[in-house]
């Protein structure tokens, strides 16, 4: 019995103590009570594997159909789209286009690139183009302050599709302008 106990706390001692050196756990030491900053270090853990499983598992079973979905969350949520565009009924914001109707007018944007290509093309470098009648005011939206990665606006490209036009867009469907290059759509 004693035994098992003594077992017990020498675990919980050493717990504890690789817990306090963890390098993850050092920023927290210097304002949390040390149990509650263990807790919330436990939280946050957990909830960075629940959230890589669901994206494991996203990744695993996504199509175009869902892409749509999951590019219309982002647009309609946190790609702080509306700030600036309205979709129809949906979204106050006036400085740039409506985007009701983007996907099928996309494709007619720039002489030379398809719909795929202009889309990315205003979301990677909206500069490079400036609607008529428009600011050039956008800002990339993989840089500050959304800060959408690849795959997020490969997902933003299927919906705007969606908006008039027929998504083309795959997880596989590669933009030049993905990771290091920073040229034209492929
Ligand atoms: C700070 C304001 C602002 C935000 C935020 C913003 N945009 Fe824009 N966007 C503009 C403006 C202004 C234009 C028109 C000028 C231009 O073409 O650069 C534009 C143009 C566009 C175009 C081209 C439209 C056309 O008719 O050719 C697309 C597509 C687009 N934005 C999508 C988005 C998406 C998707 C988001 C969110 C991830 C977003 N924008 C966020 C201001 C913004």
């Amino acid at each position: 019995m004693l035994i098992v106990l003594f077992v017990v706390v020498l675990f919980y001692v050493l717990e504890q103590h690789a817990a306090y050196h963890s390098p993850l756990y050092g920023a927290e030491l210097e304002w949390t009570p040390r149990k509650q900053g263990l807790k919330d270090l436990r939280e946050w853990a957990a909830q960075k594997a629940m959230e890589e499983a669901r994206r494991a598992e996203l990744l695993r079973n996504l199509n175009t159909e869902k892409m749509v979905v999951l590019g219309r969350d982002i647009v309609h949520g946190r790609g702080l789209c509306f700030n600036c565009h309205k979709i129809g009924e949906a979204g106050r914001g006036t400085q740039g286009p409506d985007l009701v109707d983007i996907g099928a007018r996309a494709g007619n944007r720039v002489a030379g690139l398809s719909d795929v290509e202009y889309l990315a093309q205003s979301l990677y470098e909206p500069d490079a183009f400036t609607a008529p009648g428009f600011r050039p005011t956008m800002v990339p939206a993989n840089g500050p302050p959304v800060g959408l990665d690849d795959l997020e606006i490969l997902m933003v490209i299927a919906y705007l599709q969606s908006l008039g036009g027929t998504p083309t867009i795959t997880p596989n469907t590669k933009l030049s302008y993905a990771a290091e290059s920073a040229a034209r759509v492929q």
